[in-house]
């Protein structure tokens, strides 16, 4: 079973996947968590799902508050991504945030920001799924991704030939 977990972790290190910050806030202030594990669920009506390790702190947080937000980031922000990934380290955003519209944080530049409302929460072995009720996006410059491959953060490519 060790080597299924091991090949598992490795397997889905090749997957490359765009990042997030899903933010909430802690003691009122804004926290972000970067984040891999998120899609788009619903259009009609409009959800989205990530999923958090269930033991992580931005989990609790977003069970209490029953929001969170979900802004994707470029390529160039790449500081946003450690800060919010270091394990067991507060991870307070304000460095990183420009504006609050009211329902929740943003991470200042992102490519978009995804405002919800926590719609339902499902345990999946150590994770626990949110699935969150789009309440309002905001656009960002159209940018390149920062995307994550091989635990290694990179660029987005245009140049593949078919
Ligand atoms: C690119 C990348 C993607 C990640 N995706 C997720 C994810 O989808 N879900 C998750 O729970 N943690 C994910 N993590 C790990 C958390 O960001 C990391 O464990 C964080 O430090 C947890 O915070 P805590 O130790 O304060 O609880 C990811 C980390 C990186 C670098």
């Amino acid at each position: 079973m060790h080597e299924v977990k091991d090949r598992f972790r490795e397997s889905m290190s090749r997957l490359a996947t765009g990042v997030t910050i899903v933010m909430t806030e802690m003691d009122g202030r804004p926290w972000g968590l970067t984040v891999s594990a998120c899609c788009s669920l619903s259009m009609e009506p409009p959800l989205i799902l990530v999923s958090l390790a269930t033991k992580a702190a931005s989990t609790q947080a977003i069970i209490n508050n029953d929001r969170f937000s979900v802004s994707i980031l470029a390529e160039d922000q790449i500081e946003a991504a450690k800060s919010g990934a270091k394990p067991g380290t507060p991870k307070f955003f304000e460095h990183f945030v420009e504006t609050q519209d009211g329902f929740n944080y943003e991470v200042k530049n992102a490519l978009a920001t995804i405002h919800c409302k926590v719609e339902n929460t499902i345990p999946a072995g150590d994770h626990t799924i949110f699935i969150g009720l789009v309440k309002n996006v905001v656009l960002g410059e159209s940018k390149s991704p920062l995307l994550h491959f091989n635990r290694q953060f990179g660029a987005f490519n245009t140049s593949v030939k078919s």
